[in-house]
């Protein structure tokens, strides 16, 4: 056999340096594409493998491997060295071409930026006595006083949306999380802090609060999102090193989950809540934060809460971010809210019920402040993120914000420097009857009635 077959070589090398011609070979412009050894040989018209095996003077499988038929070639696949190729292959004048096998990549499955095209069966939700300032965020018209009444929602809000609450920490456990809440890459202790502060929990309350009216099943906006504690800070607040780091540390995981789309994943984007203030530029947390939103995750920060212009405020003034100011049930500026063309909108912030606790018990607890309003607002984008999976496009999640926000609503805002007259509102609005879409911008699908 191996005899046998040294003549074949022999004999086609003696073909190949008397031939006329040499098949064509044809190949990926980048070699490294290319599987090595493997070809497509095409036969030429009226050519048939009977005439080539006459040629070749064997069964050409023997040449190599894992040969296979292409009649619709017509011709077939093997795997041979360089020698067989040339001189035995490429040398048969019946045949016309080669072609070395290349890798054909698959797409990653990215999922719609908008479901445009899809028909997304939702079902409306009511949460029937809920907490006034909530009711506001959903309502078809200014109200003269808000009291308890029914917040209306898509039932799914939020679901697949991961909000980063960078904070002093969350109470992970609290009844108002359900099960939706935890901590950073699972993490019981945050890196970016001393160890006396480096436990995930809570430090003062303010993480479990204000996460709450982001993402809580009675108190939240966005009632089906989960909610990522990533600690930053404690009581005192948050060395600007450790904030970029996080920033990094978020935008990988989101990069990372769009990536991984391909495996089935409900994951639909990201929204970050950050608590800091500052007053002195920072050029890091400036590229950190638009790279961020470069990956899809709008932040979401507040105005501050010393009554004055938010022009100096870090990070409402940085580019991009979406600065809230309070106000109270009446629409009125928030005494302690700041103001100002750095405001993008405004929501409840003034004495607002939130989740909080004393000692081991969980409960509710009221507070006031910027920080409540911005939470408002992140719960609100959480929304929208999850029904389009806008986990790329944080311009079209702008978007959507400022079709859905109630405009002229505000009262008492300082005439100098203007702040822009915006509320936020998850864009339901009962009244309008929407029955197509459960907000303004949305993909039109049918609606279910509850
Ligand atoms: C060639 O293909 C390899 C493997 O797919 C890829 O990594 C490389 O970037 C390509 N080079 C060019 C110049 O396209
Ligand atoms: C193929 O063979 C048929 C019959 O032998 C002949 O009529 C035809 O012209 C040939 N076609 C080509 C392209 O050689
Ligand atoms: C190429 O493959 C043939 C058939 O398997 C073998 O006889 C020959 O030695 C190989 N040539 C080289 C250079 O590997
Ligand atoms: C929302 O409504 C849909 C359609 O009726 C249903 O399949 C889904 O389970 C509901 N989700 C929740 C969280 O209730
Ligand atoms: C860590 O603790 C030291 C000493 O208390 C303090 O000076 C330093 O600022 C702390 N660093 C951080 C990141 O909190
Ligand atoms: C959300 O961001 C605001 C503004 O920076 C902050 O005051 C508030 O504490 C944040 N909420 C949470 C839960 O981190």
């Amino acid at each position: 056999m191996v005899r046998h077959l040294a003549w074949v070589l022999m004999s086609a090398s003696a073909v190949s340096t008397t031939a006329v011609s040499i098949a064509p070979y044809v190949h990926h412009q980048n070699a490294s594409e290319s599987i090595q050894d493997s070809y497509m040989v095409k036969f030429k018209s009226n050519y048939t493998l009977q005439n080539h095996l006459s040629h070749v003077g064997l069964n050409i499988a023997l040449l190599g491997d894992d040969y296979y038929s292409l009649d619709i070639l017509p011709g077939y696949h093997i795997k041979v060295n360089e020698s067989v190729l040339q001189n035995i292959i490429r040398s048969d004048s019946g045949v016309e071409w080669v072609e070395a096998t290349s890798v054909a990549h698959m797409p990653n499955l990215l999922p719609a930026e908008t479901e445009r095209n899809t028909m997304k069966r939702w079902q409306a939700a009511v949460e029937d006595l809920a907490p006034p300032d909530l009711v506001m965020q959903s309502s078809a018209e200014k109200m003269s006083l808000p009291t308890a009444d029914g917040f209306w929602y898509w039932n799914e809000s939020g679901s697949g949306v991961d909000i980063y609450i960078l904070d002093s920490g969350i109470k992970i456990h609290h009844p108002e999380f359900e099960s939706r809440a935890s901590n950073f890459r699972g993490w019981h202790h945050t890196p970016y802090l001393n160890a006396s502060h480096s436990t995930m929990e809570d430090a003062d309350s303010h993480g479990t609060c204000v996460a709450s009216l982001a993402g809580g099943k009675a108190l939240g906006i966005a009632k089906r999102a989960n909610i990522i504690n990533l600690k930053v800070g404690s009581g005192r607040g948050a060395p600007l090193s450790a904030v970029v780091k996080a920033l990094n540390d978020v935008r990988d995981t989101h990069n990372t989950k769009k990536q991984n789309q391909d495996r089935p994943s409900r994951f639909a984007g990201s929204v970050i809540n950050m608590s800091l203030f500052g007053s002195d530029r920072s050029l890091a947390l400036e590229i950190a934060i638009q790279e961020v939103l470069r990956a899809g995750i709008p932040v979401v920060v507040s105005a501050g809460n010393e009554d004055k212009d938010a022009v100096n405020a870090i990070p409402c003034n940085i580019r991009g971010t979406v600065c809230v100011a309070s106000v109270d049930r009446r629409y009125r500026k928030a005494s302690f809210s700041n103001y100002g063309p750095n405001i993008a909108l405004s929501a409840p912030g003034e004495t607002v019920m939130c989740a909080g606790y004393l000692g081991d018990e969980f409960g509710v607890t009221f507070q006031r402040g910027t920080s409540l309003s911005a939470a408002y607002v992140t719960g609100t984008l959480a929304n929208f993120i999850s029904y389009e999976k806008l986990q790329s496009n944080t311009d079209l999640v702008m978007r959507r914000m400022r079709d859905n926000w109630d405009v002229g609503y505000l009262e008492d805002f300082p005439a100098v420097p203007a702040s822009p007259n915006t509320f936020n509102n998850n864009g339901f609005r009962k009244h309008n009857k929407l029955q197509t879409q459960p907000y303004v911008g949305a993909p039109h699908s049918p609606h279910l009635r509850r």
